[in-house]
């Protein structure tokens, strides 16, 4: 199994969600960086579970306990340990999914690959429980990148089917993005919230949950962070974001809408503006040959419904060696995205620290 993550921002991560708890060790903050824990705590929160009607009812703290690696407020250069201990387990509701696999979670997958040692209780390792380490990395990374210039916000722009309007590609702005940073539920047009709302509320009263997309810019990114090939700003993102569980398609600029445009219509006019050499649209989403072009960069990524539903499903019982129906109990989120937002941000932040602390070919690091 592989827990880790980067070469200079390196992450390792760990723990299960019934376990003692979950947590992250990161390598390569620099020494004196800033670690605002109240500031932290703003972006847990964003993500911890039992905050909003469209979240699993499961309510934990999401405490972060530093435990090495600050003094005082500020890195020491030596590896971050975050813990965050789980405190509302209810494990007894997973009992009799030892045998009895979830359609569309991994407890089969896992169950074969480890022999049927992994623990099974909460989701164990494959929980999305495991964001929030994540998410204490991401505000870490985005609060170096802050002091650059970078800034990275999202909103949901989409809900099973319900849509925000889109950023304008182009033009988004700091201003936009610090509007959205603190947003328990962040969109563009607040008008669809209702509807949006709705759409979930629908799909739990039906024991079902739904999907959607979160749409993530950065703006203030200079041009040059990322590498042709494999070091490409897209690879390094994705490679991220299909790490986070239920995260199953990840597009940028106009990503798969490139299908159906000509060249004439796809690519991005070069110009001077007073004096600064700009593009005059952003259908590559700030990226082009794997590097940042100095325009916004654009990414969309689409989470698929919480695989665990309380209406009756068909699925095998290991044990009786038979089919059987299922009907899932405990607190599950009928729609992630929401609670997902914050993650995708800090995916991008680490990414872009990464790639900026890899940067020993340019001026950028
Ligand atoms: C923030 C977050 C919360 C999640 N909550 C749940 C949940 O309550 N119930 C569930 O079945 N899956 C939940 N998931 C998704 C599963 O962890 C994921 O679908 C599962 O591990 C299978 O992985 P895959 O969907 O990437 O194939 C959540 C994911 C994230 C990112």
């Amino acid at each position: 199994m592989r827990g880790n993550f980067g070469e200079h921002f390196k992450l390792s991560i760990f723990g299960e969600s019934h376990g003692p708890g979950i947590g992250i060790v990161i390598d390569g903050i620099p020494a004196g960086t800033p670690i605002d824990e109240r500031k932290i705590a703003r972006y847990m929160e964003r993500r911890a579970p039992g905050r909003d009607p469209t979240a699993t009812a499961r309510k934990e703290a999401d405490r972060v306990e530093i435990l090495s690696g600050v003094l005082d407020g500020l890195a020491c250069g030596t590896p971050v340990c975050c813990f965050i201990r789980n405190t509302n387990t209810h494990s007894g509701d997973y009992k009799e999914l030892e045998k009895r696999m979830r359609p569309g979670h991994a407890d089969y997958a896992g169950y074969i690959k480890y022999d049927g040692f992994n623990d099974p209780r909460g989701g164990g390792h494959f929980s999305g429980r495991l964001t929030a380490p994540l998410v204490f990395a991401g505000s870490i990374a985005r609060s170096i990148l802050k002091a650059k210039g970078i800034w990275i916000g999202s909103h949901i722009l989409e809900v099973g089917g319900v849509r925000d309007t889109p950023f304008n590609a182009a033009e988004v702005s700091q201003e936009q993005l610090e509007q959205l940073e603190f947003t328990a539920f962040p969109l563009i047009d607040p008008s669809v919230e209702a509807v949006m709302r709705a759409r979930v509320d629908t799909a739990r009263s039906e024991l079902d949950s739904v999907g959607g997309c979160i749409e993530c810019a950065a703006v203030g990114v200079p041009v040059g962070i990322g590498s042709p090939f494999f070091g490409s700003v897209e690879s390094v993102f994705s490679s991220l974001a299909f790490s986070v569980p239920a995260v199953k398609a990840v597009e940028f600029g106009d990503g798969t809408r490139f299908s159906d445009l000509q060249g004439s219509q796809a690519n991005d006019p070069l110009a001077y503006r007073n004096r600064q050499i700009t593009c005059l649209t952003n259908h590559n989403g700030g990226i082009t040959g794997g590097i940042t072009n100095g325009m916004p960069l654009i990414t969309r990524v689409t989470i698929k419904p919480t695989p665990s539903i309380s209406r009756p499903q068909s699925t095998i019982d290991l044990d009786a060696e038979t089919d059987t129906t299922l009907e899932i109990k405990g607190r599950h989120d009928p729609c992630i995205v929401p609670r997902a937002a914050v993650v995708i941000e800090s995916v991008m932040a680490i990414t872009l620290l990464e790639l900026i602390m890899d940067d020993r070919t340019t001026h950028l690091n």
